[in-house]
């Protein structure tokens, strides 16, 4: 059975005293939360603090996370951040693809293909997120665009699409306080793991999280549905006792 993974999203929160009270609260809880399970724990957080949660989570069994990758290997892009750069702070996960990025700055398909692959030959792996807004699924149309979103990256991305994770976040769920239902979101799941399976042998090696005001109350039963892998937490990973409440979850 494939571990789980639990990643939390800080987004643009957090700050030097903010980050060390919240990774060590979850490094003080994280025995106790798992138990004898393991789950797979990430914090995502802004780029300028990677170097200072490197040493915090050094040793703790937290892995780290960046919330984007540039779609370039290097050269005249102000403000980019490569995958070579976050390789040298021992990020292990990147997310791409997050609907904040593709609405607030215009991000396409094939360019989160694009920081998928560069992440990928890195050796950094992408939480490639696809999701629906609310207009699209009262259209119909949530099946067609999580499938156009993963198909850009399996095209790109070819034999090393079982190396990815996948997250399902619905736009609408996302900080709204509404998640979609454990039925609602295991149904998109299927639709995402028969779309991999299509594409790699080795699909059953890929994790498909959800994502969408995720929390210490809803986890446990979304987290039991046959293709829910994990969670891409935002506002609940920023307080500890809900996160390690949501890693208990996990590994039930
Ligand atoms: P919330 O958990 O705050 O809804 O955010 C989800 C998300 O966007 C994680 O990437």
């Amino acid at each position: 059975m494939k571990q789980k993974l639990i990643a939390g999203n800080w987004k643009m929160n957090g700050s030097l005293i903010a980050n060390a009270a919240l990774v060590h609260g979850v490094q003080q809880g994280l025995a106790s939360a798992l138990g004898a399970k393991r789950v797979q724990v990430v914090v995502c957080v802004p780029a300028v603090y990677l170097s200072q949660v490197q040493q915090l989570v050094q040793g703790s069994g937290i892995d780290l996370g960046s919330q984007d990758v540039s779609a370039h290997e290097q050269g005249a892009f102000t403000g980019e951040v490569s995958a070579a750069m976050l390789k040298d702070f021992a990020v292990r996960y990147a997310i791409v693809g997050h609907s904040e990025r593709r609405q607030c700055h215009g991000e396409t398909d094939e360019q989160v293909a694009l920081k998928a692959q560069h992440a990928l030959s890195a050796g950094i792996t992408p939480i490639v997120c696809v999701g629906e807004t609310l207009a699209e699924r009262e259209a119909g149309k949530t099946e067609d665009v999580v499938k156009r979103q993963l198909a850009a990256v399996i095209h790109t991305n070819g034999h090393c699409i079982s190396e990815i994770v996948v997250a399902y976040e619905p736009v609408w769920a996302i900080g709204t306080g509404q998640t979609a239902s454990p039925t609602q979101a295991q149904a998109v799941h299927a639709v995402l793991r028969s779309q991999l399976k299509a594409a790699t042998e080795h699909s059953d090696r890929v994790r498909i999280l959800y994502g969408g005001s995720m929390n210490a109350a809803n986890a446990a039963e979304l987290l039991s549905q046959p293709d829910i892998d994990g969670g891409l937490i935002g506002g609940a990973a920023l307080k500890v006792a809900d996160f390690l409440t949501i890693i208990s979850a996990a590994a039930r």
